[in-house]
């Protein structure tokens, strides 16, 4: 068993697309916590006006990474400094830690994820 964490809010894949939020919700440089109607999280990211969706979870020990600080297009989680990309999911930490990544699309301002 993997002694890092497993991400127990992870969306399942459905082949749905879902409408979010819109563009102006989420200023360039931070990122959002957008909860799905089932409980589970995804972590989205504006750099620079393009948007991407990860896992919001850092496999070290749990914590969110929407809540963490954005470096260009890297997350850094804010509790132990691991570093994600926020386009691919991989860590840069550790190998075998990299988190799934959802397409964005953006239609008419309106924010929307395939999960
Ligand atoms: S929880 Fe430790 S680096 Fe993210």
């Amino acid at each position: 068993m993997s002694k890092y964490r497993e991400n127990k809010r992870k969306p399942q894949r459905e082949g749905k697309k879902v409408t979010v939020g819109k563009t102006g919700d989420v200023p360039a440089g931070r990122g959002a916590t957008v909860k799905l109607k089932d409980g589970t999280e995804i972590a989205l990211f504006n750099v620079g006006g393009k948007f991407h969706a990860i896992e919001n979870f850092c496999p070290h020990k749990g914590y969110p990474l929407a809540d963490s600080r954005l470096y260009g297009g890297i997350v850094e989680c804010d509790l132990h400094g691991w570093r994600f990309d926020v386009a691919s999911g991989e860590c840069f930490t550790k190998k075998d830690c990299s988190l799934e990544s959802y397409e964005v699309v953006i239609e008419d301002d309106w924010i929307k994820i395939l999960v």
